[in-house]
């Protein structure tokens, strides 16, 4: 008679230390945010996602380029433009990439034209992209795209490729 009650018991006390084990609330206090708890403020300087547009293409135009224009600068920007831009503007830069007759004009970055833009200006059009040219801003760091502006400076010159 005795012996059903104390296991009955044992085993209440034991569910009841078991619930209070750490891992039965891993996914209670876990770093998600909590209902009822506010978010973390952002980090300072932060820009929010609907916030004013700090940069447009014409503000842009006079930034000075901050990578120097050295051989590796050059080289990264290289890499960046085979991955990202020869499939349409061509390895050279002559508006012949693979895709390009899908479009009604591919640029020529070695044109005059192009050459005489500004590396902001350039940079800009990297960052923004235009009605038929994908945005490179989520893609690129600031870094990377302004390498990629040296290395569009080189076609302006026989490749050196
Ligand atoms: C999907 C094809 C495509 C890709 C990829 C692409 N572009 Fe373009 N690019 C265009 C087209 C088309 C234009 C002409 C403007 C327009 O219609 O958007 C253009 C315009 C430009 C211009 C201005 C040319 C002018 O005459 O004013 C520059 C500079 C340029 N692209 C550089 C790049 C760089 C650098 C990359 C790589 C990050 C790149 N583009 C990736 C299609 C592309």
């Amino acid at each position: 008679m005795r012996k059903p009650l104390a296991t009955t018991i044992i085993l209440v006390a034991a569910g009841a230390a078991a619930l209070a084990f750490p891992w039965t609330r891993n996914m209670y206090t876990g770093p998600v945010v909590l209902p009822q708890v506010a978010p973390r403020v952002p980090v300072e300087d932060a820009i929010a996602v609907d916030g004013p547009q700090i940069l447009d293409r014409l503000s842009s135009q006079g930034l000075p380029n901050p990578r120097p224009n050295t051989p590796e600068v050059r080289d990264e920007g290289a890499w960046l433009y085979d991955v990202y831009c020869a499939i349409c503007h061509g390895a050279t830069g002559q508006g012949d990439g693979q895709i390009a007759e899908h479009y009604p004009r591919m640029p020529n970055l070695s044109a005059p034209n192009v050459q005489n833009y500004t590396d902001g200006w350039i940079y800009s059009i990297i960052r923004e992209g235009g009605p038929n040219m994908p945005a490179s801003a989520a893609v690129m760091s600031v870094d990377e795209r302004w390498a990629l502006v040296h290395f569009v400076r080189t076609f302006k010159t026989p490749n050196p490729r």
